[in-house]
């Protein structure tokens, strides 16, 4: 025969689970990390439940005494975990009623559905702090790295050929608002996590007289005045997964830029370009080749993107379809979410540091931004201020350029007579063209990468990254 059920939830049933099904079925081994969010939680719960006298203040302290002993149990690695417990919650529960008598009285007006979910949004707002500060590290070492080569030309590519020229520090503020972006979209998913669960039960609230503004005070869920944000619908509550799949995606989106930036630090690395060198501890040699040095933590963040964006697809599969409103199916929403935020925060800071010891090849990027064919359209710009159609100037630069390639010279070795034939409209200012500080000078639009604007954007950068 079957033993009998010792779970929390065994009153209706005769025998337990399954060994096989304990083994399936539990979430500790992951949901461990929820502890301290969990005792927060069941803090202002109890405390709560005192003030509106379904414990009375003594139970109250004897559960805050007692849950706070167990989370340095646990902060000491001395908790017993016991997997049998099925999760995070019903471990501690248990310990705690060994403790004391007042613990069967916790779970008044509670429901691990709507406490899962306040363990997770408060998790969230955690997360979310957590790596907007880790991606403000990775953007001051950015801005570090554009101060110390303010000077530094490169090429600008489009289709990875040489477009345009523009100053390296334009080229690294591109990665910089990727970034702030990605900061600020965490800061948004946290302000989405700011609203309570608790007192939305397992789906329909409670018949008891709780409060569930206090409970939310509690714990912080407050807006910019100090009032208290609780969720509005009980159903909802316990089966949305919104902020998960926000979270991911944030994450995802990170993901996504940090592997364009590495994406370029590789092709900068290589010999064929060689505009920087990463710093040997964030690169590996290989076991065969004495002479390689691979940028593997380039590759490695560009790895992680995948991993990030199929975090965010299994939310999304899991989500998709399920009947409202809690579905045991959602306890698989965490071990992707806890992923995505260690990978996420371990791939920021490996972004820091390969950023911030990189070292920039200036006499290599001043070889690639001389090539004067980066002008061609600077010299038909040119033409326009002469007078010709845009079109026509555009038609008159590339047969300059293709005569050049004919003639087997740089464009700007071409003589004013050569350029002469192709259109009437240049004179011998044609070759000013080609100087390129002049070049710069002239792009000082907001968002172009002339000095000034350039300056602009060093103060702005300098001033939100303090
Ligand atoms: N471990 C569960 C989860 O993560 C907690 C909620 C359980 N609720 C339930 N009705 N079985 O989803």
């Amino acid at each position: 025969m079957a033993k009998p059920s010792h779970a929390t939830w065994g009153g209706r049933f005769t025998a337990g689970p399954a060994e096989l099904m304990l083994q399936f079925s539990e979430s500790v081994s992951f949901d461990r990390r929820l502890a301290p969010f969990d005792i927060a939680g069941s803090k202002a719960h109890s405390a709560m439940l005192a003030h509106v006298g379904l414990i009375t203040a003594k139970e109250r302290d004897a559960i805050h005494a007692g849950l706070d002993a167990i989370l340095a149990q646990i902060v000491a690695g001395k908790f017993a975990w016991d997997t049998k417990l099925e999760d995070v919650h019903m471990n501690i529960e248990q310990a705690l009623t060994k403790r004391m008598p007042a613990a069967a009285k916790l779970h008044t007006a509670r429901s691990r559905n709507d406490q899962i979910a306040t363990d997770m949004r408060l998790f969230f707002k955690h997360a979310c702090a957590v790596l907007a500060e880790k991606i403000l590290g990775a953007e001051r070492a950015l801005l570090a790295a554009a101060e110390v080569n303010r000077d530094v030309l490169i090429p600008g590519y489009t289709h990875l050929q040489r477009a345009q020229p523009v100053g390296l520090p334009h080229h690294l503020f591109a990665w910089l608002e990727m970034l702030e972006r990605d900061r600020r979209r965490f800061g948004e998913v946290a302000a989405h996590a700011n609203w309570c669960p608790l007192g939305s039960g397992a789906i329909a609230g409670t018949t008891l007289p709780i409060d569930r503004e206090f409970t939310a005070k509690a714990l912080g869920f407050t807006d910019a005045k100090g009032r208290p944000q609780v969720t509005q619908n009980s159903m909802d509550t316990v089966a949305d997964r919104d902020l998960f799949i926000e979270f991911a995606a944030a994450c995802a989106l990170f993901g996504v830029h940090l592997s364009r930036i590495a994406e370029d630090l590789i092709l900068w690395s290589s010999a064929e370009f060689k505009f920087v060198e990463l710093p040997d501890a964030f690169c590996t040699g290989s076991s065969l080749m004495p002479q390689k040095k691979n940028p593997d933590s380039c590759e490695l963040l560009r790895g992680k993107s995948a991993r990030l964006q199929g975090n965010l697809h299994t939310l999304l599969t899991l989500t998709k379809g399920l009947p409202l409103t809690y579905n045991r199916d959602l306890q698989e929403d965490k071990p992707p979410v806890f992923d995505s935020f260690d990978q996420t925060a371990i791939c920021a800071d490996v972004l820091a540091g390969t950023l911030g010891g990189m070292e920039v090849i200036r006499s290599r990027c001043a070889a690639a931004v001389s090539d004067p064919a980066l002008l061609a359209t600077d010299l038909a710009d040119y033409l326009v201020l002469k007078g010709v159609a845009f079109r026509d100037a555009h038609h008159a630069v590339g047969a300059v350029v293709r005569l050049a390639e004919n003639k087997n010279v740089e464009l700007n070795q071409l003589t004013t007579a050569d350029v002469r034939e192709v259109h009437a409209a240049f004179a011998p200012d044609w070759s000013e063209i080609f100087d390129l500080k002049r070049a710069l000078a002239k792009r000082e639009g907001t968002g172009m990468p002339g000095p000034k604007q350039v300056a602009r954007q060093f103060a702005r950068w300098k001033k939100a990254l303090k």
